[in-house]
Order: C-alpha cells, then sequence, then structure tokens
C-alpha cells in the first residue's frame, strides 16, 4: 500500500492576519507549515509528501521547506477544495493507494494520529479524526439565542482525513466546484461511507491571531532546553584595540588575533554552537582564513546565531564572566550589555555580563591577557 501526505497550504490566511501568510509564519521557532511537513516525512507509514502552495508564496515555500525530502510543490487554487482537487490531480500521475490530506494550518497532529488514520484506512475508504462536543450549543439570531441543539451525535471535524485515493479523486472530479470545507464532506456527498477515529485536542488549526499566542505559550511550556558553554583567552598586547562584548575600551593594550579578537564575543560565539553542538568558532572561522582578518566579531556570533535557527532553536539567555585585571570594566557594563542585547535580540533581562579580577593571580593577574567565560541557554520547541 503506498500512501501519500498531501498537505494543503495555499491559502492566504486572512483571518490570522500577519505579514506573512499564517502557514509561513513562525511558531515554536519553526515555520507553521514545516511541522506537519517534518512529521509526514519522518512517519514510517507515509511514502511521499507533496504540498499544495500558491504559486506567489514560491520563495516562503522553499525557505519553509529547505532540505526535507518533498514531492515538487503544486499550485493550488482559490478554494481550499480548489486546491485539493488541484493536489490530488497531480498525484494522479504516479496515483498512490492511499491519501492523506491534512491543512497546513495544524502543525501539531501527533505521529499516533497519522498512525491511526493510516491504520483505519486499511478496512474503510474515508477517514476522519473526529472530537467530542463538550460545550452545550444553541441556535442565534443576531443576539437573540435560541432553541438547543442536541450535542449528543455532533462531532468536531479535524484533518489529516485519509481516503482511498481513487474514490476521493473520482468524488472531487464529480462534485460541484465550491461549498465543501473539508474532504470529507466531498466523500459523503459522493456517497462513500465515512468514519470517524479520535482526533486530538493539540491538533487545532491556527486560525485567529490569538491561536497564534495560545500555541506560542504552549510550545514554551513544552519545549526542551540546552545550554551550552565557551571559553575564550585572548593575549594584551601594545598597537591593538581593545574590543569587549562589541564595545571599544579606551585603554593603553588591546588583544591580540585575528579578528577583531573580542574576547567576550568569541566566547559566545563558542557557547550558542554549544547548545547546538555545533563544534567552535574555530571550525566555522578558521584563522588561517583571511576573509577574518580584523573582522567584528559580531559576525561570528550572527552566524552562530542562525545556525542554532535553522536547528529550531531560540536563544533564551546568556551569562557572561570576564576575567580581567585592567582595565576596570564596571564603568563600560550598560554599554556591553546593551550591545550585547541588541546583538542577540534579548531583553537586557537575558543579558547577564559580570567580571572580576583574579586577585594579582596567574597571567590574567599579571595583567597579560584577559578571559571569558559564556553560558547560552536555548529552547527548542516540541510540539505540545
Ligand atoms: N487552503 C488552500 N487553498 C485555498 C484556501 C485554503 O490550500 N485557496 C488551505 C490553507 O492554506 C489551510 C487550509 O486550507 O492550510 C485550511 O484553510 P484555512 O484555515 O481557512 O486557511 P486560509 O484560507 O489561509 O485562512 P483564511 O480563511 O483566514 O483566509
Ligand atoms: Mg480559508
Amino acid at each position: 500500500m503506498r500512501r501519500v501526505a498531501l498537505v494543503v497550504a495555499a491559502g492566504s490566511g486572512i483571518r490570522a492576519g500577519g505579514e506573512i501568510p499564517k502557514q509561513y509564519r513562525r511558531v515554536g521557532g519553526r515555520p507553521v507549515l514545516r511541522w506537519a511537513l517534518e512529521l509526514f516525512c519522518r512517519h514510517p507509514m507515509i511514502d511521499a509528501v507533496a504540498t499544495v502552495i500558491a504559486a506567489e508564496h514560491a520563495p516562503l515555500y522553499a525557505e519553509a521547506s529547505r532540505g526535507l525530502p518533498l514531492l515538487p510543490p503544486i499550485a493550488g487554487g482559490p478554494t481550499r477544495q480548489a486546491s485539493v482537487r488541484a493536489g490530488l490531480e497531480a498525484l494522479a500521475a504516479d496515483a498512490p493507494d492511499l491519501v492523506l490530506i491534512h491543512d497546513a494550518a495544524r502543525p501539531f497532529l501527533s505521529s499516533a494520529l497519522v498512525s491511526r488514520v493510516a491504520a483505519a484506512l486499511e478496512q474503510h475508504p474515508a477517514v476522519l479524526p473526529a472530537l467530542p462536543v463538550v460545550d452545550s450549543l444553541r441556535r442565534t439570531r443576531g443576539e437573540r439565542v435560541l432553541e438547543d441543539v442536541d450535542r449528543a451525535d455532533l462531532v468536531r471535524i479535524q484533518t489529516p482525513q485519509g481516503f482511498a485515493f481513487g474514490a476521493i479523486l473520482d468524488a472531487h472530479r464529480r462534485a460541484p466546484p465550491a461549498g465543501f470545507t473539508d474532504d470529507g464532506a466531498v466523500a459523503a456527498w459522493a456517497g462513500l461511507p465515512v468514519i470517524q477515529v479520535p482526533g486530538e485536542e493539540d491538533n487545532v488549526k491556527l486560525t485567529l491571531p490569538e491561536d497564534f499566542e495560545a500555541a506560542e505559550r504552549r510550545l514554551i511550556a513544552a519545549a526542551v532546553r540546552r545550554t551550552g558553554q565557551g571559553i575564550d583567552v585572548h593575549r594584551l598586547v601594545p598597537g591593538r584595540r581593545l574590543v569587549l562584548g562589541g564595545v571599544e575600551i579606551p585603554f593603553e593594550l588591546g588583544l591580540e588575533g585575528h579578528s577583531d579578537a573580542d574576547v567576550v564575543l568569541h566566547a559566545l560565539t563558542d557557547a550558542i554552537l554549544g547548545t547546538i553542538g555545533a563544534g567552535d568558532i574555530g571550525s566555522h572561522f578558521p584563522p588561517s582564513d583571511p576573509r577574518w582578518r580584523d573582522a567584528e566579531s559580531s559576525r561570528f556570533v550572527r552566524h552562530a546565531l542562525s545556525l542554532l535557527a535553522a536547528a529550531g532553536g531560540v536563544l533564551e539567555h546568556v551569562d557572561l564572566t570576564l576575567l580581567a585585571e585592567r582595565p576596570r570594566i564596571a564603568p563600560h557594563r550598560a554599554a556591553m550589555r546593551a550591545r550585547l542585547a541588541q546583538l542577540l535580540e534579548l531583553g537586557e533581562e537575558a543579558v547577564s555580563l559580570k567580571a572580576t579580577t583574579t586577585e594579582g593571580l596567574g597571567f590574567i593577574g599579571r595583567g597579560e591577557g584577559i578571559a571569558a567565560w559564556a553560558l547560552a541557554t536555548a529552547r527548542f520547541a516540541r510540539s505540545p
């Protein structure tokens, strides 16, 4: 049995508002659409994954789907129904036995739900995830509340919805071109027997702006946190600028190094890389490479942040300690903290910066060099 997941993402997300369509906005550090694509791509019962997109979103889609093993994207239509139809027609050339049709706007489906739908499809041509209605239901007209609606035999329908491929393609081809909000309704219209399996409360459809806030809150609660550390030391020499934490500090000596030798930003870069096990600063920016001569170390930090983002991580907090006998750090601390907060896009309360001397002991105490320690904490979303 060959099963294909068809994810529809060709809507414009009018009700959700925002600067870009909702399926490309990030929740938990990942584009909404990517959550479902990743889940289907790694699900053992799914053989291939295709996405239906709006042609004008192609650049957003390329970015959101980067690196995933997907079939080529399919151009959607003006309604969800038209988009699904376009997807099914495109798949028909190499028709699967079964298809699971899913809304990109539902990022938090579980692997178990996909298994449940796929398993029921062995016996039935049309399977919908459904949840009971727990609130009382009333018909209304304007502000007037009218009669009670019996909720006992009502359910709320979700996606992914599973179908025998030939049957749902045929139903879509015969159905009137508008008016169906999901494929279960198209299947029922065409006379297919449609059955339900249990849906999931977490499998919400992100529809309104507040749905994004609620999703972000639940993801933060469910997130995994990882801490990375970094250490760096540079020698103090005459004839060099002294740059610490991205701030130039007037002093008769400066730190020796290939780049601007900002020991704070180097330790910080290593700490960020440590949260994703991505090696150290030297493996990304070899000191032998002339491109990094006198480079501003902020670019190393930005690179580490982009790797962190690509791994689905969000930086939450850094704690930095400078070890220096001279110059005195205290007068520059506020400026350094502000600069670091700006560079890291964190609030200043999430940027801790401390300094200490070593009481005249060792190479630091003798003023031969400056060292920095950094800890970085990043959050990685898990589906709730
Ligand atoms: N969809 C689609 N093609 C359309 C309309 C919708 O592929 N012409 C997709 C959406 O991208 C979404 C799913 O169908 O993943 C469910 O639709 P909905 O939640 O209504 O999304 P939008 O239509 O984008 O949002 P809105 O109705 O608020 O504009
Ligand atoms: Mg819509």
